[in-house]
């Protein structure tokens, strides 16, 4: 076959060059027609739109023919004409095909219609769907989107460790990491496994969050953001967490909670606008497959302000929803760490637009949050999301080092591990603040997906590290 440089489908599609000659190569996602003509559709990943091939059988060897079936991969050359009958407005007629790649009948994907459960047990295959690949065409896309809003801004992208000394959220569910022989430990006479002559002479782990480091360069750089992976060792089974997920975490110098719950809406809309501007094919197809109400979803949360709502108030408010007679699975009182249930209803019933919640009570918070004058609570907002509930953490950082140094005595967290994150409170402390994103949180309201394995190309969760 004679060799012409290939043409992406999304630039042949817009292509009104009518009689010029193009190569596309893609993989067949149907083949339909009559004795003397077939009609193939194909899909080369660019855009969610195939491009109809007219092929005259006549005009072509019949062994050849035979080995264009659902899925495998080809190369056409041929005429682009203009198209009449296939909802694009161009199409190819062809003058000479090569099959690359034969797909026999035991490919799974030959039938549309399959269960989002089953795809999940195919994740190596589901990115040639129309869904997923609308779903990973957008992620790279909010990608783009979070990296030109923080740089447009003047933010450092910072690259945090991933492998750590040091558990950022206190909540001590981290992955170890050793070159240990695990079936045989050293331990002391105690039983404490002993770690001098691990590979870091110390416990490490995989990081839970680059905030602790992201703050050290806040108060030399500015402003920064990370946006790398993160890994939770919690085993909830749940349809918005994931043991291995990316996180985005701004940290600005001079930045009181206020600016920092500034920073995050302005964020989020940034990135729902980049989303509608450049993506809009495939949330056009996401919106019309699955979830009719997710453009206007998208659009509501442009226009509309974030409500900003203490934690008490909001408290009030699900307590006043429970005397009336609503049902939560979870009891509700001031000291409670709100489950998603509660978040939802804030958002979903009571405001019906997002919520940031606000001035939580200390014990159900990190350490690092600055402390209010009431003793109780500290500067924390959670950006509360419909459908998705909690999609951002964040808070003002504690900047007094006595004060800080009291919470870290009482939580007795080892201060091995954290005289280099005290000496930013030593050395010219400085206000700040800061917040994550959790990117597949993000995504899910995006796309509308409805679980966060469906988000990521491999999700990792508790009894799964498939692919
Ligand atoms: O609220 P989190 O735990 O906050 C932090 O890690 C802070 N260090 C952030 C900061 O202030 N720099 O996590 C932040 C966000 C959550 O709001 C959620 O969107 C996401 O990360 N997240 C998860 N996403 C998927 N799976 C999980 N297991 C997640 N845990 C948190
Ligand atoms: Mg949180």
């Amino acid at each position: 076959m004679e060799k012409i440089s290939r043409t992406k489908i999304v630039d042949l599609l817009k292509c009104r060059d009518f009689g010029a000659m193009v190569n596309v190569k893609g993989w067949v996602r149907t083949r339909r027609g009559s004795k003397q003509v077939n009609f193939i559709a194909l899909n080369d990943g660019s855009t969610i739109n195939n491009v109809q091939i007219v092929v005259d059988l006549a005009n072509f060897d019949e062994e050849m023919l035979k080995q264009i079936t659902t899925g495998a991969c080809i190369s056409v050359n041929g005429e682009l004409t203009e198209s009449i009958g296939s909802g694009q407005a161009a199409e190819v007629q062809a003058r000479g095909i090569e099959v690359l790649g034969t797909c026999d009948n035991t490919y799974p994907l030959q039938k549309k219609g399959h269960t989002m459960e089953f795809l999940r047990e195919i994740a190596h295959l589901r990115p040639r769907t129309n869904t997923f690949g609308a779903v990973f065409r957008i992620r790279h896309n909010m990608a783009i989107a979070i990296h030109k809003f923080f740089h447009e801004r003047g933010f450092f992208y910072f690259h945090t460790p991933i492998i750590t000394a040091s558990d950022c959220e206190g909540a001590g569910q981290m992955f170890q990491v050793t070159t240990k022989n695990l079936y045989d430990l050293k331990k002391d006479e105690n039983g404490a496994i002993i770690y001098d002559d691990d590979f870091f002479g110390k416990q490490a782990s995989l990081t839970v969050s680059g905030q602790l480091e992201g703050e050290l360069a806040a108060t030399a750089l500015g402003a920064i953001y990370t946006f790398g992976p993160t890994f939770r060792a919690e085993n909830s089974n749940t349809p918005r967490h994931l043991a291995e997920f990316w996180m985005i975490e701004p940290e600005v110098a001079f930045n009181d909670i206020t600016d920092n719950m500034d920073l995050a809406e302005d964020f989020i809309k940034y990135c729902v606008q980049w989303a509608l501007d450049n993506c809009y094919d495939d949330v056009k197809f996401l919106n019309d497959m699955f979830d009719k109400g997710l453009i206007e979803r998208l659009q509501g949360v442009l226009k509309e302000e974030f409500v900003r709502l203490p934690y008490t108030e909001g408290i009030k408010i699900l307590e006043e929803a429970v005397a009336k007679g609503h049902k939560f699975e979870f009891p509700v009182y001031w000291g409670v760490d709100l489950a998603s249930e509660h978040e939802r209803y804030l958002v979903e019933e009571h405001f019906k637009r997002p919520v940031i919640l606000t001035d939580y009570p200390k014990e159900i918070k990190a350490f690092y949050m600055k402390q209010n004058e009431d003793g109780k609570t500290v500067r924390a907002m959670d950006v509360l999301f419909p459908k998705i509930g909690e999609i951002i953490g964040g808070s003002e950082r504690e900047a007094d080092y006595d004060k800080l140094m009291t919470r870290i005595q009482e939580l007795e967290i080892p201060m091995k591990d954290m005289w280099w994150y005290l000496d930013t409170r030593k050395f010219g402390s400085c206000p700040h603040s800061g917040f994550g994103l959790g990117f597949e949180r993000l995504l899910l309201f995006v796309t509308g997906m409805t679980n966060i394995r469906d988000v990521i190309p491999f999700p990792r969760t508790p009894r799964n590290a498939e692919f």
